[in-house]
């Protein structure tokens, strides 16, 4: 018991190499870059990160209880939202992949709420970068380049190359032995250049939205990018991995566009399992659509692998990229 209060929240000597000093970081309060019901997630600043004396943007994740209970002095009490972060934070200490968010550090001493340090994606989720996306058009862009275009207007090319980084993210977590169990846009972050990061390791939610979590006894659950398996026996693999990831690439299609429109989650699971699938998307390749029903088809055997969609995606991009 006693001793644990220098080891605080479970993080042993070796994850010391993490720790940023709290007085390294000014936190942004004026700009959560996303809430919900398990957490927030800040802008901040730290100095001295690299050694080097600069300043580094960074996202700062904390479990929205932190202030009450996250603290040192209540000795071991840990919220499911803080256990879902630090399972975060220890997964994602293992993980280096250019399409996976990375571990700057972790702020663990019992002065203040655990906080996870994370790199910056300034353009946020991909699925509200999809959806503003929608709202620019492209003669604007030309006309005048120099007005403030955050959201530049996506190309088909754009939405496959995304489809293949993500894939990419997702073959690099199969060889990992890693299920990532939530692969959806809302957990994609897109950083500068166009560069998409699997995010959201920890089942801890940055936004919540209206249905996508729908709650059962087992807490929240995201009903429409679940595999049928994952919906009738809570089984988990990267073949259900793939399922999601078929999801996602119809919200690519759509835009980010929320999958099956109209449909309950009461009611989806019967849907899936008489065979229903969602039907292709205005603008969608033939492809892209037979790509997202092959990841959609009941036996998980037979969905494709991951390094297969790596290579389909990759076909579809053609050569020379
Ligand atoms: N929202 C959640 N995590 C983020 C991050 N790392 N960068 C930007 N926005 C975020």
């Amino acid at each position: 018991h006693s001793n644990m209060s220098f080891l605080p929240f479970g993080i042993s000597a070796t994850d010391r190499k993490w720790e940023i000093p709290r007085k390294w970081l000014i936190i942004d309060e004026k700009t959560p870059l996303g809430e919900g019901e398990f957490g927030q997630v800040m802008r901040a600043t730290v100095t001295s990160v690299t050694g080097i004396g600069g300043h580094r943007v960074v996202a700062a994740k904390m479990a929205k209880t932190a202030v009450m209970i996250n603290r040192g002095d209540v000795g071991e009490m840990i919220s499911p939202e803080l256990a879902d972060l630090l399972s975060e934070f220890h997964l994602l200490k293992d993980v280096s992949h250019p399409n996976v968010i990375k571990l700057l550090g972790a702020c663990t001493d019992v002065s203040g709420p655990f906080l996870l340090i994370l790199e910056y994606c300034e353009h946020g989720s991909l699925r509200n970068y999809l959806r503003r996306s929608r709202l620019v058009l492209p003669e604007q862009q030309q006309q005048n380049p120099s007005s403030v275009m955050v959201t530049p207007a996506v190309t088909p090319r754009d939405l496959l190359s995304f489809a293949w980084q993500i894939s990419q993210a997702g073959a690099y977590l199969c060889e990992m032995k890693l299920v990532h169990r939530d692969l959806a846009a809302r957990n994609v972050l897109v950083a500068s250049g166009k560069v998409c990061k699997v995010s959201d390791f920890g089942l801890t939610r940055d936004v919540y939205e209206g249905d996508t979590y729908f709650k059962t006894s087992k807490g929240r659950v995201p009903i429409k990018w679940m595999a049928l398996e994952s919906l009738s026996d809570h089984v988990y693999t990267s073949k259900s991995d793939v399922w999601s990831f078929g999801v996602l690439l119809w919200e690519l299609a759509t835009l980010g566009a929320n999958p099956y429109p109209g449909v309950t989650p009461e009611r989806l699971y019967r849907l899936l399992k008489t065979g229903y699938r969602m039907e292709k998307p205005d603008n969608c390749s033939e492809e892209l659509y037979d790509l997202m029903m092959k990841c959609w088809r009941e036996d998980p055997q037979e969905r494709p692998q991951f390094a297969e969609l790596v290579k389909t995606v990759e076909d579809m991009l053609g050569v020379g990229m």
